[in-house]
């Protein structure tokens, strides 16, 4: 057995047989060729298809690659394999390289919940009440939502960054369930949530993860703050998704229940091979937009192009570089079902 079958069947074994990861060698081969003929870096979100991991230079959360995305110095090109607002971010960190998504059509449906001129006057209409209220934006939103805010976060330091703030009083867009999340762990601060949700993240229920529980004595549920409430009501701890695969490798527990998006399940087989994982995923579409085939034509003909005019992207920038000021300083201890922030 190959070393690429062995780490593949592991994410799905019926899916990635000899046969198949026979028919994918050839592109991973091409893949790294032109990775290194364009002098490109290939980023991969964690919830990519596994054959992407197989040639990601990075693999990572929104903010892991969002800091690796500012951190690329030698390579010209950054292919970004995931959603557009995070090659989005990648742009406005770095940018004099050049960003590309392999699919333009690999949107995110949370990021489409807050347009910038709703927010803007949502904003405006606050600030009438709330002289005192700071914008918050979580990084699953376009560039011109993140120029009408104050700071960005993610869902690995959501709680850090609004417990950072002086302002008592925050609007924290677009995520309902993160804005709730982070309200019960700052609880002296006033949470104003924007009321958007990730349709993928809404469609698990707290029954499916109940009967999990129920039926595997010890198993530990890691949840994504995207989750519904009722969900996160029954996690053992509610995290990122690079902070799910911190705790499971660092966990006592042997088994475990990944509370996302699937892609996710699929990493943390290949990452922790000595742990389980169970399922009640379910699959965003979006990342699924990105394969093999794609990356290769997206590295062929240097396509598609990630552009940020420059006035939003100046402002945007500066929402995300004072994230990363809190992310690099913050030495708060935190509760503990947040543990991995
Ligand atoms: P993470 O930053 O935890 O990887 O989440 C990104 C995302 O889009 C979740 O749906
Ligand atoms: Fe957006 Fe949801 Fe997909 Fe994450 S899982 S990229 S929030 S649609």
């Amino acid at each position: 057995m190959t070393d690429v079958l062995e780490r593949l069947s592991r994410a799905d074994p019926w899916y990635y047989t000899p046969e198949r990861v026979k028919e994918i060698e050839p592109l991973l081969e091409k893949v790294r060729r032109l990775k290194r003929e364009k002098r490109a870096v290939l980023l991969a979100h964690n919830y990519q298809r596994a054959e992407i991991f197989e040639v990601a230079d990075e693999t990572g959360d929104s903010l892991g690659l969002a800091m690796k995305a500012a951190d690329v110095k030698d390579a010209e090109v950054i292919v970004f394999c995931g959603v557009h607002f995070m090659a989005e971010t990648a742009k406005i960190v770095n940018p004099s390289k050049m960003v590309l998504l392999p699919d333009p059509s690999a949107g995110c449906s949370l990021a489409d919940s807050a347009t910038a001129p709703d927010v803007q006057e949502r904003i405006e209409e606050l600030r009438k009440t709330e002289p005192d209220l700071a914008v918050v934006t979580y990084v699953n939103t376009t560039a011109e939502v993140k120029a009408l805010s104050d700071v960005c976060c993610t869902s690995g330091n959501a709680v850090s960054v609004v417990r950072s703030l002086p302002n008592k009083t925050i609007l924290f867009i677009p995520d309902r369930n993160l804005a709730r999340h982070v309200a019960n762990n700052v609880p002296d601060k006033n949470i104003i949530a924007w009321d958007g949700s990730c349709y993928v993240h809404e469609q698990i229920t707290p029954e499916a993860v109940q009967q999990m529980r129920e039926g595997i004595p010890g198993l530990k549920v890691l949840a994504h703050p995207e989750c519904r409430d009722d969900v996160l009501a029954l996690a053992d701890a509610i995290v990122s998704t690079s902070g799910m695969i911190d705790y499971a490798r660092r966990s006592d527990a042997q088994e475990f229940l990944a509370v996302t998006e699937c892609g996710l399940s699929d990493l943390l087989s290949i990452e922790v091979p000595d742990k389980q994982f169970y399922r009640v995923c379910k699959i965003c579409p979006y990342m699924k937009t990105i394969t093999l085939e794609n990356v290769i034509e997206s590295l062929e003909k240097l396509q598609f192009e990630i552009t940020v005019p420059e006035e939003i992207a100046h402002r945007a920038d500066r929402a995300l570089r004072r994230m990363f000021e809190v992310t690099g300083r913050d030495t708060t201890p935190l509760p503990p079902n947040v543990p991995n922030e």
